[in-house]
């Protein structure tokens, strides 16, 4: 899978996508990383892409040409027509089989979440666009993106660390980038409940013991156990997600016995 970075700040992104599990993941050809530098899709001598907002309001904004340039290049969907009339606005890849989602981050744009991830994970080439100043002009919006997205509701300096954000939830789910290749079924989030606890050598550390029934060996009963332990977790911090997740009537039997109403 291949992802499109376009940002004025490329050397941000330097350290994040070469160490540990994305560095390896590139090395093995599973994901590929291109940053593209708007600012070299800016023309005139001083290479401007930012501007002040029309009627004043404070900040920068930054300018459509550059960012329509960049992408407009990079994914070799030629010259966008903006059609401002009552025509319905085509996909700008409507040309690439399969379209290529253009995603600009933004506070403004859906919440992004582990099932978005997955709906990502499914396309071959994404191209995100990283907002910077006080946003980019509106027909960034309205004619080049494909979609918005919004990491959360805070407000942040830039599109790079969403970015970042979206590549690493994104690239984990590729088949072959982590070692186990069932781990991502079983994050938090991925069943729609947090993940329980987790343990691992000394079994005594400073007279706080792992679980007994993890040093069990029986497979059967710790399987219970840390479903049972993901069910708590979820009831205990996040009782809103047990409303959209598909319970069992076991699971219902055990939340009950911890105070869980589902009404
Ligand atoms: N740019 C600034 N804040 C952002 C956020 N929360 N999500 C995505 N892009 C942003």
């Amino acid at each position: 899978m291949r992802f499109d970075i376009f940002t004025l700040f490329p050397e941000i992104f330097a350290g994040v996508f070469d160490e540990s599990i994305l560095k390896r993941a590139r090395a093995a050809r599973l994901i590929e990383i291109a940053l593209h530098d708007i600012r070299d899709y800016a023309t005139g001598k001083h290479k401007v892409t930012d501007d002040y907002p029309y009627a004043g309001g404070g900040g920068m904004v930054m300018k459509p040409d550059p960012i329509f340039a960049a992408v407009e290049s990079v994914l070799e969907i030629g010259n966008l027509k903006l059609e401002v009339g009552d025509a319905p606005i085509q996909h700008p890849t409507s040309n690439i089989q399969p379209p290529i989602p253009i995603i600009l981050l933004t506070p403004q744009g859906r919440v992004f979440t582990q099932s978005i991830a997955r709906e990502l994970a499914q396309y071959t080439r994404v191209a995100l666009i990283c907002g910077h100043y006080e946003g980019v002009d509106e027909r960034v919006r309205q004619f080049l993106a494909t979609e918005e997205i919004s990491i959360g509701d805070y407000v942040l300096t830039g599109g790079e660390i969403p970015a970042m954000v979206i590549v690493d939830a994104v690239a984990r789910l590729i088949p072959g980038v982590l070692g186990d290749p069932g781990a991502p079924a079983k994050d938090s989030h991925a069943s729609g409940l947090l993940e329980g606890p987790h343990y691992t050598r000394p079994a005594d550390f400073r007279g706080a013991r792992a679980p007994d029934i993890l040093l069990s060996g029986n497979h059967a009963q710790i399987t219970l156990w840390r479903h049972r332990e993901s069910l708590r977790r979820t009831f205990e911090r996040r009782p809103d997600l047990l409303a959209t997740t598909e319970l069992s009537d076991a699971d219902r039997e055990f939340l009950k016995t911890l105070g869980w109403n589902s009404q």
